[in-house]
């Protein structure tokens, strides 16, 4: 038996996330690998309730502040229930955004880095991905793939402005620039097939 990672997809809107992290668990399957795919907000009974909580509605329904600790509550039964028992087993585990995505969106309204990250030791003990793999598209292609799909149904996150979304993708820059072991970026343009095979090579030396 293989030892179980935990990866994480990150990055703004419509870049392919939810693609590639399908992709991703059918490439690990294929080599062997058991893998299994999960999500934020949700993963567990508890942080799916939560998840309802944080994605409908208006887009002011939450204060920043309390959306901050929903996001950590709900990460913490997720982190508890799921992943870690999971990567305990022997499994790999993909999970479609994480902690830098509340680090990224969070930021954006004020919170402050250093906040969320107490929030993350406190609620989850501080644990953190063996790789997060931040998928880049050059700005508003990610939009324009988000839009294709979503059209007017975008969640509250979406209906934010073009200032927001530069500042999210700051943020996730500044993560992978700060964290280069864990954090690697890859390049999200082209076939879907392409991208999944870049997401395999950054992930090459934790393969068994
Ligand atoms: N390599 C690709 N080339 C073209 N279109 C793609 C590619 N990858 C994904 N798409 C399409 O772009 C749209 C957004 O992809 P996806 O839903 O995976 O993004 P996401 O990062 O999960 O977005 P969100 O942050 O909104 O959850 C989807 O319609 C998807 O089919
Ligand atoms: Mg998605």
């Amino acid at each position: 038996m293989t030892a179980g990672r935990f990866l994480t997809l990150e990055g703004g809107e419509g870049v392919g996330k939810s693609t590639q992290a399908r992709a991703l668990v059918a490439a690990l399957e294929g080599r062997g690998i058991h893998a299994v795919l999960t999500r934020e907000p949700g993963g567990s009974e508890g942080a799916e309730a939560i998840r309802a909580l944080l994605m409908q509605g208006d887009v002011r329904r939450w204060s920043a502040h309390a959306e901050a600790l929903l996001f950590a509550a709900a990460r913490a039964d997720h982190v508890e229930r799921t992943i870690r028992p999971l990567v305990d087993a022997g499994s790999w585990v993909i999970c479609d955004r994480f902690v830098d995505s509340t680090r990224a969106y969070q930021g954006a309204q004020g919170i402050d880095d250093a906040a969320i990250l107490a929030l993350h030791a406190f609620g989850s003990r501080g644990v953190l991905p063996d790789r997060t793999l931040l998928l880049t598209l050059p700005g508003g292609e990610g939009d324009a793939r988000a839009w294709a799909r979503d059209g007017d149904a975008a969640d509250r996150f979406a209906a934010r402005g073009r200032e927001f979304h530069r500042s999210v993708a700051r943020t996730f820059d500044r993560i992978a620039t700060a964290e280069p072991d864990r954090v690697r970026r890859v390049d999200a343009s082209g076939e879907l097939t392409v991208v999944t095979a870049r997401l395999i090579g950054a992930i090459a030396d934790l393969l068994p």
